[in-house]
């Protein structure tokens, strides 16, 4: 049986994305349970939902006085059956490992009630992967948010092959009524929408950094200062199709042929792997990514996103 309404929701992992989907959750008025597998995780999450619900405020999505009843929707625990045994919705967002979403997805089955759907904010991890170790295929889903999760206003909703029409509308409504847009991934697919449009881009910044045509600071101006901005207001094939599409068709032709096609990871990128250079989250990625230059990003990416109605 379904459930029609959502009225409360588990977290699961409370790191960068969990603790940002949670309390995006309970600012739209939501109980949320938030789960991570000890305390002192749990202590980081806490004071992180603390910069967020400000951020959120910052960006006139909140009013203050909704601060401490957002925080007072959230409960952190470390005991899994706890957090799991009256919520109608589960978001799974721990690593991006295919084991531990199979062992939790089976624990979701044992522990959930039985109208429960079991969501996973997987990058691109298909639901057939995890799906079937659950014991409700059909209620299985992928709602994946991009970072930070309580600023971007769009979550891609991924129907696996056993995923049900039911699942997917309740799924979609309650993603929408938290105030967000949805696209639906009918067929699924390695890394869905985004993770496809942002590696193939990724792979292509890669190539022109490897090879000399320009360096990680070019790359990034060219995105922050005519693609990426273009493309806040507007979509590839709306301005492409105001370019004209004979004179696109001109470039790709040029272009196409030239582009990086390896599937191996790069050159620059497999040196900062090598040495642990994991970017924000260890202080140090391309960029010297320490704790003020963390925070000046964060905070121009948060007030460029409220800039949007
Ligand atoms: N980082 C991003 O920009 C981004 C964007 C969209 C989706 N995602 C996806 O979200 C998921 C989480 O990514 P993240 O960046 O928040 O990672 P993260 O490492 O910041 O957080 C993962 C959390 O899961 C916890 N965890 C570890 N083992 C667990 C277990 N067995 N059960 C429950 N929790 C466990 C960890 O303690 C940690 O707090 C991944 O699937 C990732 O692909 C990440």
């Amino acid at each position: 049986m379904n459930k029609q309404r959502i009225e409360k929701v588990a977290v699961i992992g409370a790191g960068l994305m969990g603790h940002g989907i949670a309390l995006e959750i309970a600012a739209a008025g939501y109980h949320v349970n938030l789960y991570d597998i000890n305390e002192e995780i749990l202590d980081t999450a806490r004071k992180n939902i603390d910069y967020g619900l400000k951020k959120l405020v910052d960006s006139g999505k909140i009013k203050d006085d909704q601060v401490p009843k957002s925080k007072l929707l959230i409960k952190t625990s470390n005991d899994l059956g706890n957090q799991l045994k009256d919520v109608d919705l589960v978001i799974e967002a721990a690593p991006e490992n295919v084991s531990i979403k199979q062992d939790l997805f089976k624990k979701f089955g044992e522990l959930c009630p039985s109208h429960t759907i079991l969501a996973s904010n997987t990058s691109s991890l298909k639901p057939s992967l995890y799906a079937e170790h659950s014991n409700r295929p059909d209620k299985v889903i992928v709602m994946h948010y991009a970072n930070p999760p309580h600023l971007v206003p769009l979550v891609e909703i991924v129907r696996g092959h056993k995923t049900s029409d039911a699942t997917l509308n309740i799924a979609k409504a309650f993603i929408e009524d938290i105030g967000k847009q949805v696209i639906v991934v009918n067929k699924e697919v390695e890394g869905f929408i985004l993770n496809r449009l942002q590696i193939a881009l990724l792979r292509e910044s890669l190539w022109l950094v490897e090879n000399g045509i320009t360096d990680i600071e070019g790359v990034d101006k060219a995105i922050k200062y005519c693609t990426g901005r273009r493309w806040a207001f507007a979509g590839i094939f709306e301005v492409w199709e105001l370019a004209g599409w004979d004179t696109i068709g001109n470039i790709y032709r040029e272009v196409a042929p030239t582009l990086a096609s390896k599937a191996d990871i790069p050159g620059p990128l497999k040196n900062l792997l090598n040495q642990g250079f994991f970017g924000s989250k260890s202080g140090r990625g391309f960029y010297k990514s320490d704790e003020n230059w963390t925070d000046s990003v964060k905070t121009r990416i948060a007030k460029g996103l409220a800039s949007f109605k």
